[in-house]
């Protein structure tokens, strides 16, 4: 299966950021003081409440917008774009509507930016990505033909083709039922382990984060800050261990409360 890790020392970050801080024109600090680090392979859940400042995070560690202060490293590197060795998803699907499955699964493989990739390669990532997701069969259907969930199953499809060593992914199911949401959180675990990749899961669902995380990390208070961390050993799937995730939930509840009540700094 595709190998993402490749040339990442296993003991090495995948991603490494340290004293981030940032800041809208002529607003108040979004965040501040953040130092978070990504292992290759892990699976991080960044859990927040509404509006504390998860998105633009994600955009600042994507390398699509600069900090005010601080420094991301990638694979090792200091970052100042967003590199072609991660990938994005978000919560809308964003197909190209004039593109059939396989286009928009392959859409961008060839960009200047990306690694040069023989015309065979790029055909076989395409088909492995489109068969990971569930969708072999559906290559020729245009996006009006395709579900909510399909559509969000082809943007996994376009982020997996690129064998990234990271995926960075906004709320990627907030938008489905729960029932395609909860298809779509295992399938999601299964397919970053058998990329080799690991993910930066932005979410302010509880129980998306604890099904899907090696590690949680909670930001909250303004400036947003990381006010809590948990690890998780708990083998996948996880939805058998009720009574470990039931107290899992209730501490992060308790913690979610406490930071609420954080007074402000700004
Ligand atoms: N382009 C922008 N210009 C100015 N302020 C912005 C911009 N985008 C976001 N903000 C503000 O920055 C803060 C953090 O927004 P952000 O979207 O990062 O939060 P979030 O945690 O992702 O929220 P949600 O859970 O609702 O998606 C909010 O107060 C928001 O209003
Ligand atoms: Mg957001």
């Amino acid at each position: 299966m595709a190998g993402g890790a490749a040339g990442v020392a296993p003991q090495g970050w995948a991603l490494d950021a340290r004293g981030l801080a940032f800041a809208y024109p002529g607003a108040a600090p979004t965040f501040s003081d953040i130092t978070l680090a990504v292992r290759p392979r892990e699976i991080v859940a960044l859990l927040g409440g509404s509006g504390c400042g998860k998105s633009t995070l994600l955009r600042v560690l994507a390398g699509l917008q600069a900090p005010s202060a601080g420094d991301v490293r990638f694979l090792g590197a200091p970052l100042t774009e967003p590199s072609p060795r991660s990938a994005l998803v978000f919560q809308q699907a964003s197909l190209l509507p004039w593109l059939n499955v396989t286009a928009n699964v392959g859409f961008g493989l060839d960009f200047a930016r990306q690694p040069k990739i023989a015309r065979d390669t790029h055909a076989r990532r395409v088909r492995d990505a489109i068969a990971a997701v569930g969708l072999a069969g559906s290559e020729k259907r245009y996006p009006a033909a395709l579900s909510g969930g399909m559509a969000q199953r082809v943007a996994l499809a376009r982020a997996l083709a690129r064998e990234p060593e990271l995926l960075f992914a906004d709320e990627p199911f907030s938008a489905l039922d729960a029932i395609t949401r909860a298809e779509m959180q295992t399938l999601l675990v299964d397919v970053v382990h058998r990329w080799h990749s690991a993910v930066l899961l932005v979410t302010h669902d509880i129980d998306e984060a604890m099904l899907v995380a090696d590690r949680i990390v909670l930001m909250g208070g303004r400036p947003g800050r990381i006010v809590r961390e948990w690890t998780l050993d708990l083998p996948q799937p996880r939805l058998a261990d009720t009574a470990a995730l039931g107290a899992l939930r209730l501490d992060i509840l308790a913690a979610l409360h406490d930071q609420r009540a954080i007074p402000s700094s700004s």
